[in-house]
């Protein structure tokens, strides 16, 4: 029976990972994958995550099941972090929230979610969007649509555009937004857009479907999630999905949360028990390290020493984004501008597939195809280079 497939094209980040892998040159540069680096390019636990760790295996009692729904403690704490200590829709007890494997299973437990209320419904994504969300969709039989988001072009956010295409979008629709640092253009929307955003959904009565995969790596926690805040506190449903991979360096422990909000405790109650029977016969339950690491750093002393690293990241990041732009102009390129006004890990180029290739074959220098570039995979020793190839093949 299998001898029938044919080969499925390898998903562009992973491949590029594996060619990078491949690749001996030493000056070579990864501004692939989507994952934090330092200045030495490595991805270090944070202290934050090995004094947990440290606690979990001294106090754990067992490895038997942690439920359909995971770590309670842990969904509520993230609950809090990503809506606010005493937002309203948590004290009108209308939010569902269960842990998932990483924000991918966020994604796919509400995707399947929304599939079994409305077979085939359509979800409206940012054009461009993040290379996973339409596979994800289209596996739970949504109809993926697009709205126009970002001028690669002039980098730029086409805001005007995106209400106007979103007037497509009704009642039983969804239309997903990245909650802040828009993967892979870094263009976010402003609050006052985020309030018109909200106005449209409840006029035309779509549902949101906030991905929030970078809480605290656009400005701060706080700041990061006041778009998600602001459509929370208007909307009567609203879906978010959220990663502790990047924030929280949990990458391969696949730790996030896929939560509900819908306009009664009761549609709530009955949304949780269908979302939990698709997760039930997708993969059952979720595995528990990384949601325990991230309720004993919320819910202790460690959340200050986890803020500060937090920081750090961002910091190191909005630096590079500055360091690059000026190691540009100094080279005669002025039209960079916008990587130090944008947010997130994540920036485009704005060059071609070919340009792009060149950069690879000729510089070791890696990026996804569409010229994305990580700006953390940038450093002190390789920015200088990294500016001239640039320059080189514009
Ligand atoms: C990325 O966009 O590079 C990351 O989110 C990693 C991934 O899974 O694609």
């Amino acid at each position: 029976m299998l001898e029938s497939l044919s080969p499925f094209p390898a998903d562009p980040i992973l491949k590029l990972m594996g060619e990078l892998k491949e690749d001996p040159r030493e000056n070579k540069i990864d501004l692939g994958v989507g994952v934090y680096r330092n200045e030495q390019g490595d991805t270090p636990v944070l202290k934050a995550v090995k004094l947990a760790e440290a606690r979990i295996l001294e106090n754990e009692q067992t490895k038997s099941y942690v439920g359909p729904a995971g770590n309670l403690g842990f969904n509520k704490a993230m609950s809090k972090l990503i809506l606010g200590e005493s937002h309203q829709t948590l004290i009108e007890n209308r939010v569902r929230t269960i842990q998932t494997p990483g924000g991918c299973g966020a994604l796919k437990a509400l995707a399947d979610l929304v599939g079994r209320a409305k077979k085939g419904a359509k979800v409206f994504v940012s054009q461009p969007t993040w290379a996973n969300h339409e596979a994800i969709f289209d596996g739970s039989g949504l109809e993926v649509k697009y709205y126009r988001y970002y001028d690669k072009a002039n980098s730029r956010l086409l805001f005007d555009e995106m209400m106007e295409d979103l007037n497509e979008a009704t009642s039983g629709d969804l239309v997903l937004v990245h909650g802040c640092c828009h993967n892979p253009c870094g263009a976010d929307l402003n609050q006052t857009q985020w309030q018109q955003f909200a106005e449209l959904a409840n006029q035309l009565g779509f549902t949101p479907f906030i991905d929030v995969a970078y809480q605290g790596f656009g400005a701060n926690l706080e700041a990061d999630a006041q778009g998600l805040r602001v459509v929370a506190d208007q909307c009567k449903e609203v879906l978010i999905a959220a990663s502790c991979s990047k924030n929280f360096g949990l990458y391969r422990e696949r730790t996030g949360v896929a939560m509900l909000i819908c306009d009664t405790p009761e549609h709530a109650d009955v949304a949780l028990s269908q979302m939990l029977a698709a997760t039930r016969a997708n993969y059952s339950m979720p595995p528990s390290h990384g949601a325990s690491i991230v309720e004993e750093i919320l819910n202790s002393e460690l959340k200050s020493v986890w803020v500060d690293e937090l920081e750090e990241m961002h910091g190191r990041i909005a630096s590079l984004r500055k360091q690059l732009n000026q190691a540009l102009k100094a080279r005669g390129a002025h039209q960079f501008d916008f990587i130090e006004q944008q947010n997130g890990m994540f920036s485009f180029l704005g060059l071609s597939e070919a340009q792009v290739e060149t950069l690879k074959k000729d510089y070791a220098i890696y990026m996804v195809g569409s010229s994305r570039i990580n700006i953390a995979g940038i450093n002190d020793a390789n920015v200088d280079y990294l500016a001239d190839a640039i320059v080189a093949v514009i």
